[in-house]
């Protein structure tokens, strides 16, 4: 689907024609959004929000519409609530930092799942060691569907905030988010989405899952690297203490004190991607013209086919065959270990993610070193899948030689 606009796919590595399977890491960027980037970068360069010249001028209000249009996309209240950083990873840190700043003390619980990549682990840590709180852990089963029945008893009048992904980016686990934050809102604690895993894949309504933050990052989504987003609620960033100091973020600055810029650029010191801001509008757009809906069902096609297809590798075991699942597969076959495997089918021009994919908690669940991942765009084919196939048992059987 699409392929066409995305060069970098028509190239061959080792003499074979690439694969690319390796999008949970990273997507590729179709010619639209590296033609805006370039666009900016020739046309309207300029540092923005700081000059009355033309071009500061213009490059502010791209990036505002770009702020704008990501409000649109994610269905959020108020622009306001849109706070750009450069990643999924610094949304994480930016509410770990700024909540725990504001709301974390001594001997408060933290939730997390047992199954967060370590963006969302150790953020949390850190702020649990600034305030002397502690993390509580929602176990998975061994699908790799989280024990949704255990959360109620983990909950706490000390429980503070609960943070999840929406997508596991080793398993494909799609996690019941709205029953997480259902039961969190009666409980009153507010509750955090790690949705850099999801946003392509899945529509996004903040409004309509009632999530108090989600976060993202924009190079997951066809979007530049160097660009992320964290969504809030207004209530909780308006309470929140700042994350960085510098330009931008203040009001009035004095020796003695200084007072803090309305939302959202309280939240966004120092000068921002505003090129990769940019072009996650323009990859919002492309993403909406092709349509979440049917990206979604191309995905989950490729992903029932490519499971189907591996099924009959001799000793292939999966890791995480939840029903609600997005385009990732985890596997391993046999004793190979996942590095000789992935070096193998690299050489065959094919370009898959091994090791512990910045999950090590999975890997101690199931005792293994790492997994073998694959993971799917829009622009994958079902014949893709059929040399993948092919790849991963010719690699098995040199392997077991
Ligand atoms: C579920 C999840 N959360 C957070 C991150 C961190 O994203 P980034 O490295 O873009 O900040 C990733 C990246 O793989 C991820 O898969």
């Amino acid at each position: 689907m699409n392929r066409q606009d995305f060069e970098i796919l028509n190239q061959q590595v080792y003499n074979q024609p690439l694969i690319y399977f390796d999008n949970a890491a990273t997507t590729q960027k179709p010619k639209a959004v590296i033609e805006s980037l370039t666009n900016y970068y020739k046309t309207i360069n300029s540092n923005i929000h700081r000059g009355v010249h033309y071009l500061s001028q213009q490059a502010t209000e791209q990036f505002e519409l770009a702020r704008q249009r990501v409000a649109h996309f994610i269905n959020a209240e108020k622009t306001h609530e849109i706070i750009f950083t450069h990643g999924a990873t610094e949304s994480i840190n930016l509410i770990a930092a700024s909540f725990g700043k504001t709301f974390l003390k001594a001997g408060d619980e933290i939730l997390i799942s047992e199954m967060e990549h370590h963006a969302n682990i150790v953020p949390w840590q850190l702020a649990c060691e600034m305030y002397g709180a502690r993390l509580k852990v929602l176990p998975f089963n061994e699908t790799g569907v989280l024990e949704i029945e255990k959360i109620e008893s983990l909950l706490s009048e000390k429980t503070k905030i609960i943070t999840i992904n929406h997508v596991s980016n080793t398993l494909g686990t799609i996690n019941p988010i709205r029953t997480v934050i259902e039961t969190a809102h009666r409980h009153h604690i507010p509750v955090m989405i790690d949705g850099a895993q999801a946003v392509s894949h899945l529509k996004i309504d903040v409004q309509d899952l009632d999530c108090d933050f989600y976060c993202f990052s924009g190079h997951k989504m066809y979007a530049p690297m160097g660009v992320g987003v964290l969504y809030g609620k207004e209530k909780w960033l308006d309470q929140m203490q700042p994350y960085q100091g510098g330009g931008e973020m203040i009001e009035q600055v004095t020796f003695d004190k200084t007072t803090y810029n309305q939302l959202p650029y309280k939240f966004e010191a120092g000068t921002p991607s505003v090129g990769d801001v940019i072009g996650l509008k323009t990859a919002i757009d492309y993403i909406e013209t092709v349509g979440v809906d049917t990206i979604g069902r191309h995905e989950e096609q490729l992903c029932q086919y490519a499971h189907q297809q591996l099924a009959e590798v001799e000793g292939i075991k999966f890791f995480g065959t939840a029903p609600h699942k997005a385009a990732i597969i985890s596997f391993l076959v046999g004793a190979i270990h996942p590095y000789d495997m992935g070096t193998i089918i690299d050489r065959l021009g094919i370009a898959v993610r091994t090791g512990h994919h910045c999950t090590q908690p999975i890997m101690q669940h199931y005792a293994i070193p790492g997994t073998i991942r694959a993971s799917f765009a829009l622009y994958n084919e079902k014949e893709e899948i059929d040399r993948f196939v092919s790849a991963v048992k010719r690699a098995a059987w040199m392997l077991r030689q």
